[in-house]
């Protein structure tokens, strides 16, 4: 763990325009910077850096923050890396927390491992181009696949001479430990003998999601029937084959940006269309993907198309492996190439033009093409089409969300020609498992919902019209003060494990709270209310000198009179005073800014409780619809779950 100083220290030296403008060209405009975002292509700028607040604002995309968010958004670092990135660019040096001796060893074994992968990656590249035998058999190979030299630097890829130890022994000179070399794997070490894993290969080095190199790929290049064609690192401290993917570090950006990830199945696959100019690209390396590589492509888009080699016979083995991305809720395509041609074959013989025009032509929605694809098998064929439909129902029934659920199985009635009750009956037959897991959750709750609903009722405390009506009263009397906010947002842990963690930004109250409700897509129900928030947000966004007075004086007259009895009612020691509606934890402290997020949070976990009474509702009236509305009640649960922990408060019951 980083220690609370360095975090402050890095907090107080880094400036967010320096910080920025490694990446993106600012101009000055007036006391700010500005210019294109970096998350859209846009022509005019919209993106806003101030330096007197320290923070940024990015109009075309809506996001914003300081310094440490910008990284986090743009470099898709986690929050421990871009401090220690920060902390590396203004020499601060990192002072880490208590870690018992376990720990450090653990994690200085780690940072060996780093450093002999990162002395190997600089020594294969430093074989390729400068000895001769790199240069006549290395980079001649990779240049014969049309690789040009700012490709190959750009991978960092490399050749690894064709002796027995050449570089094992390179490495021990330099001092690194044999036991380190032998835990990557670049040596093998045998009673009698050691040698290099890679010799006589050219080198991929594999790289994390920030840059480092944490293993190889080798491939051979003589046509020697009993070699593998590629050798690999074995697993290691840091190198999990199944929580990575090839190309992932260099594609990260561009598959934020395109809002897609393309999915291929090699090493030279992901560097050819990188090339070509298409970046957003990433390879299992030839297994089937894992849940972990997923994830690792859901932190950055929704989006992801699959590209299968020309020769057929893999796609059936692979349809299966797609499920699992349907799971995680991503919108799954797929592409297929002409026979005989893969991903790096068809690249390199094409114009960037030609390549796009074909993936969007090409690529197919992933449940019709495997509708489509199984049905045309299975057609003269009664059972094996039988067998067909349960294997796509079951790929539909993988897909989270209700609404798409439902339109694939009308997409597939027509594809397949069967009936959408047949299809549905089947969706419910496979998901009996998983609705009784449901039922059991839903009952477990319902108790308790039962308990915050009386409680509500004995109060007659209106808490929506409460909640609506702080939230305005907050932006009349707090509306332009800057405050720190703390967030708690998902965050990768270094072992790949998700976590919540607490995430600070600096933002005007009436920006966090439009932001937060926009982000829910919450509507204020209180008519009069409504109108004044979208007033009030319009002034304060245009106006930075805010004065009540003024922004009374122009209003209608209903909605003065309204903003008069809430300002007159309610002065601001009151505010704070929520202890009388039992709206707020009690031990907290009083800010602004806890009041702000506590009363979002509230009021989200309000309407939570509100939709869940109408589901309720729901299920006693319609009898055919349970099974959905089972599902969305164990969501809602799970969410309010999260936001009550959010909210240090524990529901009741
Ligand atoms: N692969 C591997 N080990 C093997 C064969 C393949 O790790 N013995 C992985 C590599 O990541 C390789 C990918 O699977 O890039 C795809 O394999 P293949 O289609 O055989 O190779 P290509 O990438 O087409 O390799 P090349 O074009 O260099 O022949
Ligand atoms: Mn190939």
């Amino acid at each position: 763990m980083i220690s609370k100083s360095t975090i402050d220290q890095v907090f107080e030296t880094a400036r967010v325009e320096e910080v920025i403008g490694d990446f993106v060209q600012l101009k000055k405009a007036g006391s700010n910077f500005k210019g294109l975002s970096p998350f859209s292509d846009e022509r005019s700028p919209s993106f806003m850096v101030s330096p007197v607040k320290q923070i940024w604002k990015d109009f075309s995309s809506g996001k914003g923050g300081n310094a440490v968010t910008f990284l986090m958004e743009h470099e898709h670092f986690t929050y421990p890396e871009a401090i220690k990135y920060l902390a590396k660019k203004y020499n601060i040096e990192i002072e880490e927390t208590e870690q018992t001796d376990e720990q450090k060893q653990a994690a200085n074994e780690r940072e060996s491992l780093y450093l002999v992968n990162e002395f190997a990656k600089d020594y294969f590249e430093r074989v390729l181009f400068k000895t001769d035998a790199g240069q006549a058999i290395g980079l001649s190979y990779f240049k014969e696949r049309g690789f040009t030299n700012e490709t190959i630097k750009a991978f960092n890829l490399g050749y690894c001479l064709d002796e027995w130890q050449a570089f094992t022994d390179e490495a021990l000179k330099k001092g690194y430990l044999l036991d380190n070399l032998e835990k990557t794997g670049l040596t093998i070490v045998k009673p009698d003998k050691k040698f290099d894993r890679f010799k006589g290969r050219v080198i991929f080095p594999i790289h994390s999601m920030s840059g480092r190199v944490l293993g190889f790929g080798g491939r051979i290049l003589t046509t020697d029937k009993k070699a593998a064609k590629y050798l690999n690192s074995p697993e290691s401290e840091v190198y999990h084959k199944s929580k990575i993917l090839y190309g992932i570090y260099h594609a990260k950006q561009a598959i934020a940006k395109e809002d897609n990830c393309y999915l291929v199945e090699g090493y030279t696959d992901v560097i050819q269309f990188h090339q070509t100019g298409i970046k957003n690209v990433v390879a299992s390396s030839g297994t089937a993907l894992t849940p972990e590589q997923i994830r690792l492509v859901n932190r950055l888009t929704k989006n992801i198309t699959v590209l299968f080699d020309g020769d057929a016979a893999g796609i059936r083995a692979s349809l299966r492996g797609i499920d699992l991305i349907l799971e995680q809720g991503m919108n799954v395509k797929v592409c297929t190439f002409p026979e005989g041609e893969d991903p790096d074959s068809f690249a390199k013989q094409n114009t960037l033009e030609e390549l796009q025009a074909y993936l969007n032509e090409a690529s197919q929605d992933f449940i019709q093409f495997k509708a489509s694809l199984l049905i045309a098998e299975a057609k003269n064929d009664p059972i094996k089409k039988a067998e067909t439909i349960r294997d796509i129902v079951n790929s539909i029934s993988k897909i989270p969300d209700q609404i798409k659920k439902e339109i694939y199985i009308q997409e597939c009635s027509r594809i397949m020609d069967i009936s959408e009750d047949v299809l549905f009956s089947t969706l419910a037959q496979i998901n009996k498992k998983d609705i009784q897991e449901a039922a059991k959750t839903y009952k477990a709750q319902q108790k308790s919902f039962e308990v915050v609903k009386a409680e509500k009722e004995a109060k007659k405390v209106d808490l929506q019209y409460e909640l609506e009506r702080k939230i305005i009263e907050i932006l009349l009397l707090y509306g332009t003060e800057s405050e720190d906010f703390e967030d708690l947002v998902l965050k990768e842990t270094e072992d790949g494990d998700l976590d919540l963690e607490p995430v600070i930004h600096k933002a005007k109250v009436f920006e966090k709270i439009y932001l937060d409700l926009q982000e829910d897509e919450m509507q204020f129900s209180n008519p009069n209310f409504k109108s004044l928030y979208y007033t009030i947000i319009d002034t304060l966004h245009q106006e930075p000198d805010f004065s009540t007075k003024n922004f009374v004086n122009k209003l209608d007259p209903e909605l003065a009179s309204d903003v008069t009895t809430i300002l007159m009612n309610d002065e601001r020691y009151r505010l704070h005073d929520w202890q009388r509606n039992n709206i707020i934890p009690k031990d907290k402290k009083h800010s602004i800014a806890q009041l702000v997020t506590q009363t979002i949070l509230t009021l989200r976990c309000y309407l939570i409780d509100k939709k869940v009474a109408e589901y309720q509702n729901d299920t006693l009236q319609a009898d055919s619809n349970t099974r959905s509305i089972l599902e969305d009640v164990k969501d809602y649960v799970g969410l309010k779950m999260l936001l009550s922990r959010k909210l240090g408060k524990v529901v009741s019951g």
